[in-house]
């Protein structure tokens, strides 16, 4: 019986790929100002402190038993095992004292690393019994997990204080005209999402097969994701301050946090007589800056469909976000939006080469087959779909909860990439998700319309 195998890309690779993550990680807690390792930037995550013991601590819940290494610290692979999933709940009311020292989780860090390399190098490896192990499936999911915290930790970091962040760089101001929104047809056509596995098999997480083929007709969508300067429109139409355009929930949300503009965005008080586009400043990740109206806006979902309900459109479904990024007016569907060569820095704002979003007409090379700009890279894109199993799907034996935890129809789909996505990340079945009210996130959207 034909077993799916990873290809033997092996072991060499993903070993420096692994050594490659940890360098970037490694790189983001260099970056921590002092004494902000007990803060807890945003309410509804842990303290940076749980981050710090996570991503080892992970690797070694995920590597050790398959690599019949005894546990030497229980209590913290239990204490860094998993973050905070913040639907429904309080918010977390741990104080700092409940945490181990710095220093404590760096001595656990190192033994777990050094135990792991170990035996990681050893070739024996290759043909351990466990598949998921000898197949290279494991390294993957470490390297990945800890590239997708590489990102989450930048939404923390971008949520510590100014005074904190701004000794460290400067923010530098981008004052380009945002481009004129527009939109394309996308005739009708097929959408694959997910992959098949082969054989080899290429890695992809759990909710990323199998592979399903929707025909999608024929719809418009937006060339450009959302800017901030089309999102003001809708701010000082007073869509924030209008119920009719928001779902229920999502109101109720906006109410209760009192959110009347973006999280990214700073109301500046300033003389009435200002130009409106002087009353808004952005926080950058490392200060704040004029309001870069040609920037894609970042914002919850439920932000982005109460726009879209007062521009009269939509929000794409998966499968239309697919069709405008992927597909060819010859009905050929692509790897990626520019065809099907690897990313490139000229593709998209993508693979830390910024720590904040450009302009959303910046990367003409990165326009799609119908002409769609700025779909990989610069923010997530929030899609109308509900997070959910494609047919076929199987969780991972080692890893059961990594999606099917988020299977409760409170989660939409995001696609695309932002600034601080690895480039392993922008495969085309590559899924990210997030709750509706979590404005935190590198995550715009565009419109469509039937
Ligand atoms: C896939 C980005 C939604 O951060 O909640 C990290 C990734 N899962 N550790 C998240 C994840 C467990 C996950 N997202
Ligand atoms: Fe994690």
């Amino acid at each position: 019986m034909a077993t799916s195998r990873l290809a033997p890309e092996f072991h060499p690779i993903l070993l420096s790929r692994l050594e490659e993550a940890r360098a970037r990680t490694d790189a983001i807690f260099q970056l921590l100002p002092p004494n902000s390792s007990y803060e807890r930037p945003i309410p509804e995550r842990h303290r940076l402190i749980f981050y710090l013991g996570h991503l080892e601590a992970f690797d070694w819940n995920l590597l050790g038993g398959p690599l019949e290494l005894p546990p030497h610290d229980a209590d913290f692979d239990r204490l860094f095992a998993f973050g905070i999933d913040p639907v429904g709940g309080g918010l977390p009311t741990d104080v700092p004292s409940d945490w181990p020292s710095i220093a404590q989780i760096e001595r656990y860090n190192r033994r777990v690393r050094d135990l792991l390399d170990q035996s990681l190098h050893d070739s024996r490896l290759l043909r351990s019994s466990v598949a998921s192990l000898a197949d290279g499936t494991l390294l993957h999911v470490a390297i990945e997990h800890r590239l997708m915290h590489a990102e989450t930790l930048a939404y923390l970091l971008h949520n510590l204080s100014l005074e904190k962040m701004s000794a460290c760089a400067g923010a530098p101001a981008d004052p380009r005209p945002a481009p004129k929104p527009r939109q394309v047809t996308i005739p009708a056509g097929l959408a694959t999402l997910g992959q098949t596995p082969g054989h080899p098999r290429a890695f992809g997480w759990d909710n990323e097969f199998d592979a399903q083929e929707i025909h999608v007709p024929s719809f418009s969508i937006d060339v450009f994701p959302v800017t901030n300067a089309e999102y003001l429109k809708f701010v000082h139409a007073g869509g924030y301050e209008n119920s009719r355009y928001w779902k229920n929930k999502d109101w109720e949300w906006r109410r209760r946090k009192q959110i009347e503009h973006p999280h990214f965005w700073i109301r500046r008080s300033s003389s009435s007589a200002a130009d409106p586009d002087t009353r808004w400043g952005y926080r950058g990740m490392f200060g704040t800056i004029p309001l870069p109206l040609a920037w894609p806006v970042y914002v919850s979902h439920a932000e982005a469909v109460a726009f879209a309900n007062w521009a009269g459109k939509a929000l794409p479904t998966e499968a239309q976000w697919h069709r405008a990024a992927y597909g060819t007016p010859d009905g050929i569907e692509r790897c990626y939006p520019w065809g099907d060569t690897p990313p490139e820095a000229k593709h998209g704002n993508f693979h830390y080469e910024r720590w904040d979003a450009t302009a959303a007409d910046a990367h003409v090379a990165g326009a799609s087959g119908f002409g769609v700009f700025d779909l990989l890279g610069n923010g997530w894109e929030w899609t109308s779909t509900v997070f959910g199993p494609l047919p076929g799907f199987k969780p991972f034996s080692f890893y059961p909860g990594y999606s099917a935890n988020f299977f409760d129809g409170k989660h939409y789909v995001m696609k695309g990439g932002s600034p601080r996505t690895d480039a392993c990340m922008l495969r085309r079945s590559f899924r990210n998700w997030f709750q509706p009210h979590y404005p935190y996130v590198y995550a715009t959207f565009r419109c469509v319309e039937e």
